[in-house]
């Protein structure tokens, strides 16, 4: 049987490495697939640039649409990233009855309502297997694996570039842009890396999670983000003393009032494994009613790591390439006409325990009255840290572990500790989860 003819948007970390891994793994991809895979046509800015892979047998252009509408492709692959061109790329694709994988999670979360609905209409499939998580096969393992589960909560590491910039400050006290630098220079980052350092792309990427795991539609919007900026090497000191670590989790858990969307720093107990999960490595824990809790571990980003699971889109969509669309795994999980509308909790609404660090002055009283604050706002104490920060000017540190609490009652009570005379820096507030 002849190869099925490929056609490559971008050429950059992911476009090359999936090149490699196809000329690498070609005949074993073969036998998986039932035939052979050809990149025939690929696209990139800069076709001067050095590139990572071998180009002999691929015709090269600068307009990615050509590659689009060459009537020699079949199956097209954007690994060109962002939205512009790529919604209007991938929605000629399948306009022209293509199918189509796809790496770009900002895309999916994005515009995956309507290129999804487009796709149905055209009955092509869109596969995006790489959009989360790199190489870890976890759409797989939420959308066909646990499918006979009520899933419950999941919680991840899902951003290479920022579990590789905490591990390295952390471990080798190297500096926040110096870290970042090198992620760059390794390929992990996001063309903004500020997607990266802000959560956006976790957010993107929890977005997508949380459709194909509660059946909702794709809600960026609702997604509360907080990135990695603002984790100071103070707080991860008073973490560790305390038995935790921090590392920045999305989270989507499913309660009676509604979907919990949100990513941002956590202390999470040192003794979980996803607690150990380091460097560009990523790690999703989903929690089914059936199956209980299931750990998803590998690397986050890189070329070979996220060719991976391009290569694998590309050999599921080969395989059907021949079944009726009616019967194919449905793209958010849920069939289509059957996806919920269960809302999202606004931020306020959500319960977590917190870590609070206070920095005021070392005198009688002023425990009492934070503690009096957080009283008021129901909000009770599991554990209290005093650390004396600088002797001469009666400075101290106040380090407190909350039990759960309503978002809205801590913030009433971090204002109202604000305006204490006695606190004299911003109060700083890290959510904090057991995952049990
Ligand atoms: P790169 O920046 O390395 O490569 C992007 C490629 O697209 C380049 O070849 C570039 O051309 C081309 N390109 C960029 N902008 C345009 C444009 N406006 N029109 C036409 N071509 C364009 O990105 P990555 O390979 O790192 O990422 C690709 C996708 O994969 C993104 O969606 C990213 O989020 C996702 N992803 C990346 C991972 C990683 O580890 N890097 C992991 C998982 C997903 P030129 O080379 O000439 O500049
Ligand atoms: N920039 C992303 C990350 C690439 O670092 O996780 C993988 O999606």
């Amino acid at each position: 049987m002849k190869p099925v003819k490929v056609g490559l948007l971008g050429l950059g970390t992911v476009g090359c490495g999936t090149i490699n891994v196809l000329t690498r793994n070609g005949d074993e991809i073969a036998r998986r697939a039932g035939r052979g895979i050809q990149v025939v046509a690929a696209s990139a800015r800069d076709l001067k640039r050095p590139r990572n892979c071998d180009l002999s047998a691929v015709r090269l252009c600068t307009d990615p649409f050509e590659v689009v509408n060459d009537p020699d492709v079949e199956i097209v692959v954007e690994l060109i990233g962002g939205t512009k061109p790529a919604r209007e790329l991938v929605l000629a694709a399948i306009g022209q009855g293509k199918h189509v994988v796809t790496a770009n999670k900002a895309l999916i979360a994005l515009h995956g309502n309507e290129i999804f609905t487009a796709a149905q209409e055209k009955g092509v499939t869109v596969a995006f297997e790489a959009a989360v998580a790199g190489g870890i096969p976890i759409i797989k393992a939420i959308r066909e694996g646990l499918s006979g589960n009520r899933i419950l909560w999941l919680a991840g590491i899902i951003n290479g570039t920022g579990n590789f910039i905490l591990t390295e400050m952390r471990d080798k006290g190297r500096e926040f842009a110096d870290v970042l630098a090198e992620a760059q220079r390794l390929g992990y980052a996001e063309a903004d890396p500020t997607f990266d350092v802000e959560g956006i792309d976790a957010a993107h990427k929890l977005t997508i999670l949380a459709s194909i795991a509660f059946g909702i539609p794709l809600q960026f919007d609702k997604v509360y983000t907080e990135g990695i900026t603002r984790i100071t090497r103070e707080d991860v000191g008073y973490a560790a003393e305390l038995g935790y670590r921090i590392k920045h989790l999305g989270v989507a858990r499913r309660t009676e009032q509604g979907i919990e969307l949100r990513v941002h720093p956590t202390l999470i107990p040192q003794r979980r494994l996803i607690a150990n999960v380091d460097g560009v490595m990523n790690a999703v824990l989903v929690k089914g009613d059936a199956v209980g809790p299931t750990l998803y571990y590998g690397a986050g980003a890189g070329a070979d790591p996220t060719a991976s699971a391009v290569v694998a889109d590309l050999v599921d969509v080969v395989r059907a390439l021949t079944s009726d669309p009616e019967n194919r795994v449905p793209h958010l999980a849920f069939q289509a006409d059957a996806l919920s509308d269960i809302p999202v909790l606004p931020m306020d609404e959500v319960q977590t325990a917190f870590y609070l660090r206070l920095r005021v002055q070392d005198k009688p009283g002023v425990l009492a009255d934070i503690t009096r604050i957080l009283g008021d706002q129901h909000i009770s104490l599991e554990a209290v840290l005093q650390r004396e920060t600088d002797e001469d000017a009666a400075e101290a540190s106040i380090i407190l572990l909350t039990h759960k609490v309503r978002e809205g009652n801590m913030s009433k009570a971090i204002s109202a500790i604000q305006q204490l005379e006695t606190v004299i820096a911003p109060v700083i507030r890290i959510r904090l989860e057991s995952l049990k």
